[in-house]
């Protein structure tokens, strides 16, 4: 092997060339030096850019020598950093450049916000720091108002880092999107398993450090994530819309109140300080910048006449799961009449901003399981059948303004599809809505095939199951929605192939599940 030829296999070894491989290859044969092109170093923790609008893009990395140590290795300083954005993969066309600085405050993470970019196209980014060069990224703006150009996006979250390899993510690099929405469980908070020991049985791979309750240790969890290769390809080839759920905190927290540790200062600490690190980890807008424990998540993305993207916070403003959490029997609490999943406030800003806009389709990316799920005789507390009172607004609301409705979601580790009632203990009520539960991207392991037959039967409404890890694509245009799941056999080992499972259509002015 010659040494550009070596130097390249390196970086396949590495991970480093997959999704955008043509991109890298291109900037590595055209002569950037060893020390250029490779991701080591300071940027072991890849780039990333996100909440794209027609005229700009959020572009991010985090600098760190050791991602696996508190600090990252790097001294508590301000690092500069330049950066420069282009038309094309080979930076000939360089439309803008500029200098920051990683500084200790945010964890050594950079968030620059370029505005004044073409609409509905895709442009490349680097950064520089010390001499050293980052990995390319590729970004895309969103289309402009109006514009009937088709969208493509991949819902997908649920990456319970010790439960597999991130192979779906590397799938997800090789498709051609226009962004990623995040539907959260970035990262899982539990401590590592001791060393000879399992914890679900599931553990192919150990997380470094304990139970994340401190910014030093969340951080240091979002270092560990961030090294993935398969992930970082993900971020390289994407923007990525990224929301939370639970486990950037703590395993179904629930506004003010801890799981554990029900109403206590000690959580409004740790929920500021896991705030704090998901913003200097994701490639989200300064807008985001949590104020002690609080942050205001939800927000709004607009792709042309074809969708709008609402993006939904359902943690930090919603009420405790009633009857002790779980899979429940209804207890009385469940039939509350003011049930809050989103807070009022964030509840009316959805059903304004579906009125008011002039997209197709309302696109509501969110976080825990809208549609009906019955268990035997229990429900699932922490979803929205904890709060049916609150569904039955949202989807009344939503009706009442005859929006093309969308609900994305995650959480429950496997694939769904369903239609959404208006009272989904009524056969006769109408649909309203249609739901897409994306999978997970490692989230309880290798899974399994079957148990469809039996939620089919208790759900008449859920239309489609499966218990393996991976993604849902969907391809939007102002007339057809559809959901290809999309999912990997194993992640127990890396590599594995994609298989489609299943693929729906829903069709504007019609909230139907259609075969497709
Ligand atoms: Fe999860």
């Amino acid at each position: 092997m010659d040494s550009t030829t070596r130097h390249l296999a390196a970086l396949h070894r590495r991970g480093l060339l997959r999704g955008a491989t043509a991109l890298a290859a291109l900037a590595v044969t055209q002569g950037c030096t060893r020390a250029e092109a490779t991701q080591g170093g300071l940027f072991s923790l890849g780039v990333a850019s996100g909440d794209p609008l027609p005229d700009g893009l959020v572009l991010w990395t985090r600098l760190a020598t050791a991602p696996l140590e508190f600090g990252g290795g790097i001294a508590e300083r301000a690092i500069p950093v330049g950066w420069e954005l282009a038309e094309d993969a080979g930076f000939r066309r360089v439309v803008q450049t500029g200098a920051t600085e990683a500084r200790a405050e945010a964890g050594h993470s950079v968030h620059v916000e370029v505005t004044g970019l073409q609409p509905g196209r895709p442009y490349w980014y680097r950064f520089t720091a010390q001499g050293q060069r980052s990995a390319t990224g590729r970004s895309r703006t969103t289309p402009a108002a109006g514009s009937a150009q088709p969208v493509r996006f991949v819902n997908a979250g649920c990456q319970m880092y010790e439960h597999g390899h991130f192979t779906a993510w590397r799938h997800i690099a090789a498709e051609e999107l226009d962004f990623v929405f995040h539907y959260g469980d970035y990262i899982y908070e539990y401590a590592e398993v001791p060393t000879g020991q399992r914890r679900w049985g599931r553990e192919v791979r150990r997380h470094v450090g304990g139970e994340c309750v401190t910014l030093a240790e969340y951080r240091r969890r979002y270092a560990q994530y961030h090294a993935d290769p398969d992930l970082q390809a993900a971020h390289a080839a994407h923007p990525f819309i990224a929301s939370f759920d639970d486990h950037e905190v703590q395993n179904n927290w629930a506004g003010e109140h801890s799981a554990t540790l029900g109403f206590d200062p000690a959580f409004l600490l740790r929920r500021a300080a896991a705030l704090q690190a998901w913003y200097e980890n994701m490639p989200v807008r300064r807008a985001l910048l949590p104020r002690g424990p609080a942050m205001v998540m939800h927000r709004r993305f607009g792709f042309g006449g074809v969708l709008d993207l609402h993006v939904l916070d359902t943690r930090q403003h919603r009420d405790p799961q009633p009857c002790n959490d779980g899979f429940r029997a209804p207890c009385e609490a469940v039939a509350r009449p003011g049930a809050q999943m989103l807070g009022a406030a964030q509840e009316q800003w959805l059903l304004d901003g579906a009125a008011r806009s002039r997209a197709a389709w309302q696109v509501l990316g969110q976080q825990v399981m809208m549609l009906q799920r019955r268990r035997g005789t229990t429900l699932n507390m922490d979803a929205w059948d904890g709060a049916p009172a609150a569904r039955a607004r949202l989807l009344a609301g939503l009706a009442a303004r005859r929006a093309n409705a969308v609900v994305l979601t995650g959480d429950v580790h496997s694939a769904w599809a369903g239609e959404l009632r208006l009272n989904p203990d009524d056969p006769a009520s109408p649909v309203v809505a249609t739901e897409f539960v994306g999978t997970s991207i490692t989230s309880g392991g290798d899974g399994s095939e079957g148990g469809a037959e039996s939620i089919l039967a208790q759900n008449p409404h859920v239309r489609f199951y499966n218990n393996r890890r991976g993604y849902t694509l969907h391809l939007a245009t102002a007339g057809r929605m559809q959901a290809v799941f999309r999912a990997v056999d194993v992640v127990s080992t890396p590599g594995a192939p994609l298989r489609d499972r299943a693929s729906f259509v829903v069709e504007a002015g019609r909230a139907a599940l259609l075969a497709g």
